[in-house]
């Protein structure tokens, strides 16, 4: 039987440390896989989003398994300081995935009238099937988002996707009665309270390939036909942009859309009117989206310190002391909020990730003829 490390630990703290020096050995292991295994996440960064996707992207880094590569589309002026501090990183996790930064560009319309689509650059995700022709999948992310298990699970819904989806997004609400959308909206959503799109799922290769229903002309469109008169349409009626154009491209086809629970798009609104994510608090939260800003403010003290976790986190440390007993401490002082008096719902799978990454180390170590 296997002895837990987090029991090891309690007692030995240095032999947690010496496994965790195992860490460099299982990232020598996904640096060997053909690229086409590789897990494709992009975002868009503009404006002051520097900080928020460095983070996004450590959270990706520290728990992921596979290697990464990752799309990073961004206005000249952060290039340079995307480069220098992605480089400072340890060996260990640089060896972990490859990035490239492009400029922002609009393959159709006008590129000044996009970029002012709700925010500078936000349009941009519309275009990349277009922009990355030889990409075949994608995980796009918005810079408020924060990975609290292996990026390689969420990458595993594309698999589940039948014949005709083609791209995945988890619900913008989980009751309608009190969604944005459904009681907002003056166009066309999909479902019942619209879709969010700050964590998307894309198999590109489907995208370029598809015909998209519309209600523009009666026979389909090309993805990248139907962007700007679907937007040309629709402009004077949407609200949250880019988000708003997907949700009436999906509301016109809706058979290509694969719909995925909260607790992989875990939001403010999940917690902050009461417990509404119940898939959440079955099985915690998976990837956390701090949209409003909440990281950089007090609104939500959680979501706050679960980002100031990872953002402190000294890379070469080990995982249990120097991020989850820290924010287990931060947590203790959120219980008054709405969010915090359900903590375990924010800690469940990070605490589960942490355990998974300990136990791979020993397993690996000890050998299978040497367990006890
Ligand atoms: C994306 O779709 C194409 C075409 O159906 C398929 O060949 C490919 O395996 C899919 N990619 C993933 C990751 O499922
Ligand atoms: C794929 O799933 C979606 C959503 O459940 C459904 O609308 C669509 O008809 C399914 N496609 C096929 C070919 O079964």
């Amino acid at each position: 039987q296997i002895v837990p490390v987090h029991v090891l630990k309690r007692s030995n703290p240095s032999l947690a440390v010496f496994f965790f020096s195992f860490m460099s050995l299982i990232t020598a292991f996904t640096s060997v896989l053909p690229p086409e295994l590789w897990i494709h996440l992009a975002v868009v960064a503009c404006g002051n989003r520097l900080e928020e996707t460095l983070v996004m992207l450590k959270s990706a880094v520290l728990f992921s398994h596979r290697k990464m590569r990752f799309h990073i589309f961004s206005e000249e002026s952060l290039k340079s300081e995307f480069d220098k501090q992605l480089r400072q990183w340890p060996d260990s996790y640089t060896k972990k995935f490859e990035y490239r930064i492009y400029p922002i560009t609009f393959s159709v319309g006008n590129p000044q009238e996009w970029k002012k689509l709700f925010k500078p650059c936000a349009a941009q995700r519309l275009f990349l099937p277009v922009i990355l022709k030889d990409v075949d999948s994608l995980l796009y992310v918005d810079t408020d988002v924060l990975f609290l298990r292996p990026v390689d699970d969420i990458w595993k819904l594309l698999r589940q996707f039948n014949s005709t989806q083609l791209a995945a997004m988890a619900p913008e609400h989980e009751i309608p009665k009190i969604g944005w959308y459904s009681r907002f909206a003056r166009h066309p959503f999909y479902g019942s309270a619209g879709v969010n799109s700050g964590v998307m799922l894309m198999n590109l290769t489907r995208i370029r390939s598809a015909q998209f229903k519309n209600s523009m002309i009666p026979t389909g469109l090309a993805w990248e036909d139907m962007l700007y008169p679907l937007y040309q349409k629709y402009k004077n009626a949407i609200t949250w942009g880019d988000q708003d154009l997907l949700n009436i491209i999906f509301y016109f086809n809706p058979e290509c859309l694969y719909v995925f629970p909260c607790q992989w798009n875990y939001r403010p609104d999940h917690c902050m009117y009461g417990s509404n994510c119940r898939a959440a608090e079955r099985e915690g939260v998976s990837v956390l989206h701090g949209n409003r800003g909440v990281y950089h403010d007090e609104k939500q003290p959680t979501f706050k310190a679960l980002y100031e976790a990872i953002r402190d986190f000294p890379f070469q440390d080990n995982l249990f002391q120097s991020m989850y007993y820290p924010l287990q401490l931060k947590f203790l002082e959120t219980v008054h909020t709405l969010c915090g008096r359900i903590p375990q719902v924010f800690l469940k799978q990070i605490e589960k990730t942490m355990k998974r990454a300990y136990e791979k180390h020993v397993i690996i170590h000890v050998g299978p003829n040497q367990r006890r």
